[in-house]
């Protein structure tokens, strides 16, 4: 199949993640068909993509007009037959369990053609095991959205022992074709590559704090107003790259090395978050939080507003809305 002849998909599953990738397909203008377990369920999910909707809208990102064409390209059902019966593309994203996602491997194989693709949204369970008794196994990859999908671009794509590289490269294109960002996982990797990048940050965070060389409000304040403002535009890689002038990147960490390794030697390397850290974290966080004024967000759905308002802004400037 080719990437360009996909325009049905199914979202299975239909919770925070589901319904976030149906909006996003919807908004590229793809046929949608949800499916969920129960009426409710699929009542939250629509609830949500409207909310997300209006969201948009006063962000300029779609006008009132759209919206109802955007949710008319949405199809609700609770029957996964007539979800998965004519689709070319299955991203599915129910429970974080093998035996969950294993089920709904058998049920989605047993009603859809068998080159239709099934894409996981797993967070960090191996796409092997998921299609360890299907009967198409090649055609099931990992698809690794961040939430929420609708608006960050990455998505870390993986194979399982058996997915055959036509399908990771069809998919791969459809992504591309759609406006994602896929990166894929040459091998497979706990925490695939963002949440092992983020953490190592975290750790060193984590570090600092306790070791009292700064508060969580000056770490979060040197990312945000330090890296994080390079970071949003290009990579570490191609940050050094420029910051290495005529030397380039690997001017750049000759000439530091003697340096960087005297910092690395300091800094953490621990293999589990210290016990008292969360606690610690948290009043950090509300001391953090009574220093911003409200228009930058000081509790969690101003915060929240805050962020979607500013990360649309940015995404604009990547043209990617
Ligand atoms: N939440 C995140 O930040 C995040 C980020 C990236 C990836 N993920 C991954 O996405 C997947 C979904 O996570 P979520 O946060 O949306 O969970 P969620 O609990 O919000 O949603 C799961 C949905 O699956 C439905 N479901 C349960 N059993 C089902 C079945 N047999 N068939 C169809 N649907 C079924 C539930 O009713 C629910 O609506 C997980 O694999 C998770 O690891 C989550």
């Amino acid at each position: 199949m080719e990437a360009k002849e996909i325009k049905r998909v199914a979202c299975v599953g239909a919770g925070v993640i589901g319904y976030s990738w149906a909006l996003y397909y919807s908004l590229k203008k793809l046929e949608v068909y949800v499916y969920d377990l129960t009426e409710e369920k699929l009542e939250l999910a629509k609830k949500r993509i409207h909310d997300s909707l209006l969201n948009l809208m006063k962000n300029d990102v779609v006008d009132e007009n759209e919206i109802s064409l955007i949710e008319g390209r949405i199809h609700y059902t609770t029957s996964i037959e007539e979800a998965v019966k004519e689709v070319q593309f299955i991203t599915e994203s129910g429970p974080e369990s093998y035996e969950v996602k294993q089920k709904m491997a058998e049920e989605m194989e047993r009603y859809t053609a068998s080159d239709t693709i099934i894409a996981s949204s797993t967070s960090g369970l191996l796409v092997s095991e998921i299609a360890k008794n299907a009967i198409h196994p090649e055609r099931f990859i990992g698809a690794h959205p961040y939430n929420p999908p609708h608006l960050i671009p990455l998505v870390e794509l993986t194979k399982g022992d058996k997915t055959s590289d036509e399908v990771l490269e069809c998919a791969k294109a459809f992504y591309q074709l759609i406006d994602k960002e896929p990166v894929v996982l040459q091998k497979e990797a706990l925490g695939f590559i963002c949440n092992r990048i983020q953490m190592a940050v975290y750790r060193e965070v984590c570090n600092l704090v306790m070791k009292g060389v700064c508060s969580i409000e000056d770490a979060d304040k040197a990312v945000t107003y330090g890296p994080g403002l390079r970071w949003a535009i290009m990579g570490p890689s191609l940050v050094f790259e420029l910051g290495g002038g005529e030397g380039h990147i690997d001017g750049l960490m000759k000439h530091l090395n003697p340096s960087i390794s005297l910092w690395l030697h300091d800094m953490a390397d621990f293999k589990d978050f210290p016990e008292e850290f969360p606690e610690v974290a948290r009043k950090g966080v509300e001391e953090a939080l009574k220093n911003r004024p409200r228009e930058i967000g000081n509790d969690d759905a101003s915060l929240a507003e805050y962020r979607d308002k500013m990360l649309i802004s940015l995404l604009k400037l990547h043209k990617k809305l």
